[in-house]
């Protein structure tokens, strides 16, 4: 990757996960958009991540806390029975 980086790509984004069996979901860049890269995480665990040239978004599945510089979003898990 080019590491002159544009502002959107030099933003370090953390998930912690809250259960075992988060998902974090890279989803690529471009005209295409469709999932590229799957890391799981452990309850506990936690992933600090950047996007980058290959990754615009990223879908988290699972109980997780997102910490970004808009604050901390939680995802949930919702139970469908
Ligand atoms: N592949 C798309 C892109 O790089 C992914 C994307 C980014 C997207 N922002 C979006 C898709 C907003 C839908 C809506 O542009």
């Amino acid at each position: 990757m080019d590491l002159s980086c544009e502002n959107t790509q030099s933003e370090y984004i953390v998930v912690k996960a809250e259960n075992s069996g988060v998902q974090v979901i890279g989803m690529t860049r471009g005209q295409d958009t469709r999932p590229h890269h799957t890391e799981a995480l452990d309850k506990g665990e936690v992933l600090v991540m950047q996007f980058t040239d290959k990754t615009s978004l990223i879908k988290i599945k699972g109980n997780a806390k997102i910490y970004t510089k808009f604050g901390i979003v939680e995802s949930e898990k919702v139970s469908t029975k």
